[in-house]
């Protein structure tokens, strides 16, 4: 059994950015209500004339840079989205050509929500584990803005666009330690987008679905969860609270960030937040959050990060990477 390691990190922002000040003319909402009961100051907002597939590419080109290899060094493709270009091929397939890899490595999307790049990680663990695959392409990239109702201030204020990726490569030293992934599709009713090509779609009038939330419910089982998660994760390694270096969450709300860091034992410096700048960017905020740390510095090779992310389904999970 081989070991996976990051060998380089990438991501990439939308040129927009959305502050709280423009939602103000959009919904009954105010700067200070964003900011205090969410963390959040701008989003950064695709353009409409990139997609998906568009966003990913750059991630994943500034991640196979970062770890001194080229598009057709890569093995194995996974994109985690919601909010993929189309229903087929998917963005990983979609990637692969735009990447020019074209020596028929799997590539896959995953599909879980807020979770998926957790999910992924996990997966191409596996992959260079058993020798499936030696360098494996990770990606979480998100047009959320396609998928939300302008007109809910619930929502709209959450959520935001972007991409990042891991490149992971076998390695003798550990690098991914352990991941821990869970689902429960008990409480769809609290997330979810109730749209696609399921009973009742009509294919003459079909219009995209936007996501629903009861944040309020989601907010008290994400924060019970994640603890659980957290301690989980510590015990499976026989590790203390005081061995983690960075907490590098899931950027939904800078509430849930900080219960869960203190949960850990950790202060708010070593837990790695974007979320003010990036909003929610569900499947792609841990690697934008790990590569924005990675490249201001923060984060040094050999610390021990923990990874952690909630979302619907109800899926959630969490990686413990020795960086
Ligand atoms: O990433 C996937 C997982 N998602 C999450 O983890 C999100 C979890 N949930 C949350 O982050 C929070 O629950 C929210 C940020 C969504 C909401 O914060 P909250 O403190 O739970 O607020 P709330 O839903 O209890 O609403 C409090 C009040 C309500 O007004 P009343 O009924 O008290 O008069 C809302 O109508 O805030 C109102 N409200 C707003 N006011 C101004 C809701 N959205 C807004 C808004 N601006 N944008």
């Amino acid at each position: 059994m081989s070991h996976a390691r990051i060998a380089g990190t990438g991501s990439y922002l939308p040129a927009r950015a959305m502050t709280n000040a423009e939602l103000e003319s959009l919904v009954d909402t105010s700067d200070q209500w964003i900011r205090e009961r969410t963390g959040i100051i701008e989003r950064h907002i695709a353009d409409p004339s990139e997609c998906c597939t568009d966003l990913a590419e750059q991630a994943a080109r500034r991640a196979i840079e970062a770890a001194g290899l080229m598009p057709e060094d890569i093995d194995l493709v996974i994109v985690a989205t919601s909010t993929p270009d189309q229903v087929f091929p998917s963005t990983a397939c979609r990637l692969l050509e735009r990447l020019g890899i074209h020596g028929g490595p799997p590539a896959f999307d995953m599909a879980a929500a807020c979770s998926g790049f957790v999910y992924g990680l996990d997966t191409a663990t596996r992959f260079i584990a058993t020798g499936g695959a030696r360098r494996a392409l990770v990606v979480g990239a998100e047009v959320f803005s396609r998928i939300l109702d302008w007109t809910d201030r619930s929502t709209c204020v959450l959520f935001g666009d972007g991409a990042g990726a891991v490149v992971l490569e076998q390695s003798e030293q550990p690098g991914v330690l352990s991941s821990h992934l869970h689902a429960d599709g008990r409480q769809e009713p609290l997330l979810n987008v109730p749209w696609g090509v399921g009973q009742g779609y009509d294919a003459l009038n079909g219009d995209t679905g936007t996501v629903s939330m009861r944040g309020n419910e989601v907010f008290r089982v994400a924060v019970r969860t994640l603890g659980a998660l957290v301690d989980e994760t510590l015990a499976a390694n026989s590790l203390d609270r005081s061995d983690v270096d960075w907490l590098v969450p899931h950027q939904a709300n800078i509430r849930i960030m900080t219960a869960t860091a203190r949960q850990l034992g950790l202060s708010v410096d070593r837990m790695v937040s974007t979320v003010e700048r990036h909003g929610n960017t569900s499947a792609a905020s841990i690697p934008l959050a790990l590569d924005t740390a990675v490249r201001d510095g923060r984060i040094q090779r050999g610390d021990l990060l923990l990874l952690e992310a909630f979302g619907a389904g109800f899926t959630w999970g969490s990686a413990l990477v020795r960086y």
